[in-house]
């Protein structure tokens, strides 16, 4: 790597639609994710070459739908040795769209550093017409060589926009800019790169990364519907489920013909957390979480509160459920 003034970044590359190809131009939904190497994305924006010297690896190539915990174990190892590299000044990440809110938040819960650290993602294959995927690369690459991103904690630098990772929930289909912070809102903006708000104190990794030889334990998330039945906690809890989050109405609204079963799973050892299927807004404590045995799951949408308890689950000096999830 070239000793120059720019910053030094390694780029993980680890498919997804920015890397996805599709046999023509204008097919935006039958295309592969996860086709292209790193080395294609990076030759497809020579102007990242003013903006950092960039060195590059293929973590993997996959649809992110495809990914899970071994995935954001390995790459929060990578992640993190890359951040104790004194050659390194910071990290981008490619990744799909579809799981990116998992493992940015497992990033963010884990790995220690006040290097920046920054995912992007696009929502049209590389081959397509205006793809999206060139300039997120290029605004991700200015977000981590930014001075005033260091100690900003994971960031998603996505369709201009700067995310902080907890509370970012992909909320959108079709629309390039697909992704929302509801807790925070968009702390910055990409291009060029500007933050809302002074850098934030004490944002500190929560927990440890696990050792990728101990799988983490299984917590499942339980889409509730109006009318759907409590049995669906027995057939998890069965299955070996040792956490549960459960996609509620509104505030969390726990129906009543689930509040038996609940308690059952809660006194059983098995921690509940009460997430909303709403889409905004945050899921407050409620009187009732006492007798329930529940946790609610504050700004963290359902698929972020499963990572958190996961890894809280793995963690015997772990702060508390509630302080844990009170704190998003
Ligand atoms: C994926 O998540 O890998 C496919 C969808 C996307 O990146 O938009």
């Amino acid at each position: 790597m070239p000793r120059t003034a720019l910053p030094n970044l390694a780029l993980i590359a680890t498919g997804g639609t920015i890397a996805g190809a599709a046999a023509s131009a204008t097919d935006v939904v039958g295309y592969t994710a996860g086709t292209l190497g790193a080395d294609t994305l990076l030759a497809a924006v020579p102007q990242l070459r003013e903006l950092a010297n960039i060195r590059a690896e293929q973590l993997f190539n996959l649809d992110s739908k495809d990914m899970g915990p071994g995935h954001w174990l390995a790459l929060a190892q990578r992640v993190q040795a890359l951040a104790q590299d004194d050659g390194i000044d910071g990290i981008v990440i490619t990744h799909g769209t579809d799981t990116l809110e998992e493992t940015a938040a497992f990033l963010a819960l884990t790995v220690v550093t006040t290097k920046p650290v920054v995912l992007t993602a696009a929502m049209r294959p590389a081959t397509a017409l205006s793809a999206d995927g060139p300039m997120n690369l290029y605004e991700a690459v200015s977000v981590a060589a930014h001075g005033e991103s260091v100690g900003r904690g994971v960031l998603v630098s996505f369709a201009g926009e700067i995310h902080a990772a907890l509370g970012l929930c992909k909320s959108h289909i079709q629309r390039l800019a697909a992704f929302v912070n509801d807790t925070t809102g968009p702390i910055g903006r990409s291009h060029p790169v500007r933050y809302f708000a002074p850098v934030p104190s004490g944002k500190a990794a929560r927990f440890a990364i696990p050792p990728e030889a101990a799988p983490l334990p299984r917590v499942d998330i339980l889409y509730v519907g109006a009318g759907t039945s409590p049995d669906l906690l027995d057939i998890v809890t069965s299955a070996g489920a040792r956490g549960i989050v459960l996609t509620l109405a509104g505030n969390g609204s726990m129906p009543a013909t689930w509040e038996d079963a609940v308690r059952r799973t809660t006194a059983a050892g098995i921690p509940v957390i009460r997430a909303s299927r709403a889409g905004a807004g945050g899921v407050g404590p409620k009187a009732q979480d006492s007798d329930w045995g529940t946790h609610a799951a504050g700004g963290l949408p359902a698929s972020q509160a499963r990572v958190a308890l996961m890894l809280a689950l793995t963690s015997p000096n772990s702060t508390t459920l509630d302080r844990l999830f009170g704190s998003y």
